[in-house]
């Protein structure tokens, strides 16, 4: 495997809010950018109002490792072209891992981060145990309102653009980082790709079903994960440009699940395989609202388990706002966030995952572990449909019910593809460009 290994150099800042900070050295492989960093009242860090502002920030390129088997071991050669794909959250990291290392292959990469997720363990780690490239660009957005975010990434992403004229734009799942990239680039006539395009969940409360149904209707390639998206596009009167591939994050899962094992984790945690459930909540549909949220750890504290919590920085700031932090700390493992491995590594060695994730409720069906969505519907319907997902809602008594009852048995159904969606991705690529 093979990838372009340049340098991209620090050119003149040509547009107003282009501030190139420093090249990263080999010494600082492992994290994007230096940035600074200031603490809230909770203890919770969070971006300098000097790097809140879009400033870009140049990195060094270097080739992936990351060893995978292909299933075209030999792609035919195409006109190769410059591709920016847009990350900015945890869960863009892990599903632009294998795209990016396969389009780099025959293709020229940008890789723009947009610092929507910015604390080491929500970020660098990620590139570090994927072994991803670093970002060619950091936009250093940070945290804000939802608007206010948006429009500061799309502020950069523009200039970004303009500067390195993309023939096309990736953009991956749902985030408010996914609208900016695609509004940037609808707006600059620039051809869209979505990974992970077609997923519903029908509830127009979540901000990311909005971003979801947004960036699909931008997009000239929608790259589906199930059959099921497939078909919410053609609900909504998109066929042309839709790909069924199969689930990016199952790639990543069968890729790591090796490395993952080798995790020493549950030793440091001293946890014994089975016999804890790993949890994760951040949707603010579960933790802003106090009520809620206090409902939630009402189950975990009576459910009698052994309970492992890696907490979200936005859970953490509001287990604290609400007086939870320290009841829960007492009879819970609540733990910062893990990097990918050790997440998978204490995913398998989990008996049931109850959280309120869109990728973690997949990642529990790919390795079997029952789980427990604390949500009243899901974009993930084959985890349900198939009998290893619970949709219980919030309701401390029906999350104890189903802490205490709910084992699934039976086969999966291979609804997330064969493993090589990044592949496909790439060739379909190949030929649009
Ligand atoms: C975002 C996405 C959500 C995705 C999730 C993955 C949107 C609208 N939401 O939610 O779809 O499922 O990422 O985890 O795009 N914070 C930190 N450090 C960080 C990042 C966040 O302290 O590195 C704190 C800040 O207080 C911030 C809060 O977490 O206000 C929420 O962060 P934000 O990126 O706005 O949304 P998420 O809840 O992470
Ligand atoms: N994850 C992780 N460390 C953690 C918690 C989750 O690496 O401490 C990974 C997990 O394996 C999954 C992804 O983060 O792949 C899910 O991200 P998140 O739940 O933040 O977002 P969502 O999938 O709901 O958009």
């Amino acid at each position: 495997m093979t990838a372009t290994l340049t340098e991209r150099s620090e050119g003149t800042a040509a547009h107003k809010g282009f501030n190139p900070k420093r090249k990263l050295e080999n010494r600082d492989r492992g994290r994007c950018y230096p940035r600074e960093v200031e603490r809230d009242d909770h203890g919770i860090a969070g971006p300098s109002e000097r790097t809140r502002s879009p400033s870009l920030i140049l990195s060094r390129r270097r080739a992936g490792s990351f060893g995978t088997i292909s299933l075209y071991a030999v792609r035919p050669l195409s006109q190769s072209v410059k591709i920016a794909s847009v990350v900015g959250a945890r869960p863009q990291f892990i599903k632009a891992a294998p795209v990016s290392r396969e389009i780099r292959q025959h293709h020229e990469e940008i890789l723009v981060h947009t610092g929507q997720h910015y604390d080491e363990n929500m970020s660098d780690v990620f590139f570090e145990v994927l072994d991803m490239p670093r970002p060619d660009y950091n936009l250093g957005v940070g945290s804000a309102s939802h608007s206010r975010q948006t429009a500061e990434m799309m502020h950069g992403l523009e200039d970004v653009f303009e500067r390195e004229k993309p023939d096309l734009v990736l953009v991956y799942g749902d985030t408010n980082s996914t609208l900016a990239g695609a509004l940037v680039a609808s707006k600059m006539g620039r051809p869209l790709g979505h990974v992970e395009a077609g997923l519903r969940s029908f509830n127009r409360s979540m901000p990311e079903e909005i971003n979801r149904v947004v960036s699909d209707h931008l997009s000239a390639l929608l790259f589906c994960p199930t059959q099921t998206a497939v078909e919410n596009l053609a609900k909504e009167g998109i066929g042309r440009g839709v790909h069924l591939v199969g689930d990016v994050m199952y790639d990543v899962a069968l890729q790591s699940a090796q490395a993952a094992r080798s995790r020493d984790i549950l030793q440091r945690f001293g946890v014994q395989k089975g016999e804890y459930i790993l949890v994760t909540l951040h949707r603010p549909a579960s933790v802003d609202d106090r009520a809620t949220l206090e409902g939630i750890v009402d189950a975990l504290l009576r459910s009698g388990r052994t309970v492992v919590f890696p907490i979200h920085p936005r859970t953490r700031k509001n287990l604290e706002a609400f007086g939870l932090w320290e009841p829960l700390r007492a009879k819970v493992k609540a733990i910062e966030p893990v990097d990918y491995l050790d997440f998978i590594a204490l995913l398998m060695g989990a008996s049931k995952v109850v959280t309120d994730s869109g990728g973690v409720q997949k990642e529990a069906y790919f390795f079997g572990v029952p789980c427990i969505t604390l949500r009243d519907e899901t974009e993930w319907i084959e985890t349900v449909e198939d009998g290893w997902n619970a949709l219980v809602g919030t309701d401390t008594a029906d999350i104890l019910d189903a802490i205490e009852k709910f084992n699934p048995s039976g086969t999966k159904s291979k609804s997330f593809g064969d493993g090589h969606a990044a592949e496909k991705i790439a060739l379909i690529l190949d030929k649009f460009v």
